[in-house]
């Protein structure tokens, strides 16, 4: 892996990267959202660029500087995350999906902002799409990259989102204090069917070197 790093390994290929958190509508002024910074998606997509592909970022809202060269559509749900994603994927080679996605959003948004009215009230939620799954499902899919960031037995956990998702590559990244969210030095485990790989610790701009120098390398057959 570390020998690809400083080539052009993904020269003529197309890369497409979700990033951030997304936010599901309460009503006009609210929203439900989660404390994705979006560094790593972002990470990955310049390195991506730097390897020399064409780059797509599907990007919640963060508060982050567009890599250069880098093509960036902004959303804000998960339904518009889905909609870009598809929309463009289809040209591309490899998609990784960094995004802390929203598992569920408010089943009626309301339409004019909810009032204080000193009692309790309860909020029905829906799921949302699984957009990696769904990239997964494409008839011509392209080699899928997710991330699962857990808890407890990490990689068995991760290791079963290869499965149910029908994924090629996942990045194990374990959360609790200080871990995975917000900072910027992290460790993971790449797992794929019949492989793993540990990278770091390392800051998160090296680890995304080496996730597209480990995906470059699957692309074109010569990981092992
Ligand atoms: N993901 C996605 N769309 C969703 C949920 C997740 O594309 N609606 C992607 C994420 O970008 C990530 C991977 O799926 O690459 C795993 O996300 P994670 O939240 O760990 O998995 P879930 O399937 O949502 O399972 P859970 O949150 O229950 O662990
Ligand atoms: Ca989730």
């Amino acid at each position: 892996v570390t020998e690809a790093l400083g080539s052009r390994s993904l020269t003529g290929r197309c890369v497409m990267v979700t990033a951030g958190p997304t936010r599901e509508p309460v009503d006009p002024v609210r929203y439900l959202g989660n404390r994705s910074s979006g560094k790593t998606g972002f990470a990955i997509a310049a390195a991506a660029r730097r390897a020399g592909a064409r780059v797509i970022l599907v990007a919640g809202p963060v508060n982050l500087a567009t890599p250069p060269g880098v093509e960036r559509v902004d959303v804000q749900t998960a339904e518009e995350m889905r909609y870009a994603v598809h929309a463009w994927v289809g040209a591309c080679d490899l998609f990784v999906g960094t995004a802390a996605v929203a598992d569920y959003r408010p089943a009626e948004p309301a339409a004019g902002k909810v009032k204080r009215d000193g009692e309790g009230r309860t909020l029905s939620l829906v799921p949302n799409p699984d957009i990696l799954a769904e990239v997964a499902a494409r008839p011509k899919p392209p080699l899928t990259m997710g991330f699962a960031a857990e808890t407890g037995d990490v990689e068995a956990n991760a290791r079963a989102k290869l499965a149910s998702k029908g994924i090629d590559l996942v990045v194990a990244n374990e959360v609790g204090e200080g871990k995975g969210f917000d900072t910027d030095d992290n460790t993971v485990t790449v797992l794929w069917e019949g492989g793993r790989r540990r990278l770091g610790p390392a800051p998160k701009t090296e680890l995304a070197r080496e996730l597209v120098a480990l995906a470059a390398a699957r692309l074109d057959g010569t990981l092992q």
